[in-house]
């Protein structure tokens, strides 16, 4: 199963403020050697007053466009792919496209940190419905749900953007393979329990802190390196495709020591491995996008390459897929 699709636009935001670990070890009980050594990162975008999810996502979908050649009434559809939404109703989509004066379909997708991936899919998918061109974004304003006090939290996330336009290929397939997936079992790892029909937001909910992200890291951490190298696997296999093969691996941005557990696992050297975290921190559905498009821009990605994302997150999701790059 091939999809004719390909990404013939894309564009990032990433917010100016900065938080560097010197920042961080100013808040709470933590230190740059830890936050290196534990996790690659050394600092994090943030938004300001007046930044939103929507406001990045409006930045990265208009440089997608404009690198596609094309306006914002050529898009078809729009997809959405966030864990902070603008507000809880209507989606987020409604507010990126009434910006971008887009009056297409548009939808939000909630698949965590595979986010990106999963509505690559999805998209390439609606190509197939008869679309001529999907705009997909991940956007993140992941500053907004982190507890300030949780250190284990609050050192890993940032804020962005990617988005991408995807369009019919007419020579070769542009989506060679792909593997979507989520285990429910594993919700309670990374979630927000507050604000939904199941804990309704209160006084009570804000008092204990339930609007925050809370996360079992080190249990996630295991699972991460086991679905990412399962998934990435599997991918490739139905492809018929060798790692070898593969120019360019783009994995979630979660943890350096996941990215290099799982790469070595996969028989990705550094060299072939994509990596921004210690610049941007884990940004959920816009770290694959982020990753993949800078080294895109900085001519490292070349046409004909063959890349393969994959990203995992709450849920917990996961989703892999492998794309040649400048497939027309
Ligand atoms: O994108 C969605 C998916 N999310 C992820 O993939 C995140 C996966 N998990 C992780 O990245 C890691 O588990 C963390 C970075 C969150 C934590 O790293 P770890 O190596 O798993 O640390 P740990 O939880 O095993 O904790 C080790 C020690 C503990 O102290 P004791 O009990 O050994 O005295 C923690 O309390 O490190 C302590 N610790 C910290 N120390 C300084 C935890 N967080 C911090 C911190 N600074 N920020």
């Amino acid at each position: 199963m091939t999809a004719a699709a390909a990404i013939v636009g894309w564009g990032t935001a990433l917010p100016d403020g900065r938080v560097t670990n010197a920042d961080l070890e100013a808040r709470v009980d933590t230190s740059d050697e830890w936050i290196v050594e534990r996790t690659g990162i050394r600092e994090r975008r943030v938004v300001g007053p007046g930044e939103t999810t929507a406001s990045l996502a409006v930045e990265a979908a208009t440089h997608a466009i404009k690198r596609a050649g094309l306006t914002p009434s050529d898009i078809d559809l729009m997809i959405v792919a966030t864990v902070t939404p603008e507000q809880p109703i209507p989606h987020t989509g409604a507010f990126v496209g009434e910006t971008l004066g887009l009056r297409c379909g548009s939808f939000d997708m909630n698949a965590a940190c595979a986010g990106f991936v999963y509505e690559l899919v999805v998209g390439a998918s609606m190509l197939q419905m008869g679309y001529d061109h999907v705009l997909i974004i991940g956007a993140e304003t992941l500053s907004r749900i982190i507890d300030p006090e949780d250190r284990t939290t609050t050192v890993i996330f940032g804020d962005g953007a990617g988005a991408a336009v995807l369009a019919p290929t007419r020579e070769t397939p542009g989506l060679l393979a792909w593997d979507l997936g989520c285990d429910g079992s594993a919700a309670a790892l990374l979630e927000v329990r507050a604000g939904g029909s199941r804990l309704p937001a209160s006084a009570a909910t804000v008092e204990g802190r339930e609007h925050y992200l809370k996360m079992a890291g080190q249990e996630v951490f295991r699972r991460a390196v086991r679905v990412v190298v399962d998934s990435a696997s599997s991918t490739l296999a139905r492809a018929g495709v060798d790692a070898s093969e593969v120019a360019w691996f783009v994995p979630h941005q979660a943890n350096q020591r996941i990215i290099d557990a799982a790469g070595n696992r996969l028989g990705f050297e550094s060299e072939r491995t994509l990596v921004n975290i210690d610049r941007v921190g884990n940004t959920s559905s816009a770290s694959i996008p982020l990753a993949l498009f800078e080294a895109v821009d900085d001519g490292r990605v070349r046409d004909g390459d063959l890349v393969l994302c994959s990203g995992f997150g709450a849920g917990m999701t996961w989703a892999s897929a492998l794309l040649r790059w400048g497939a027309r």
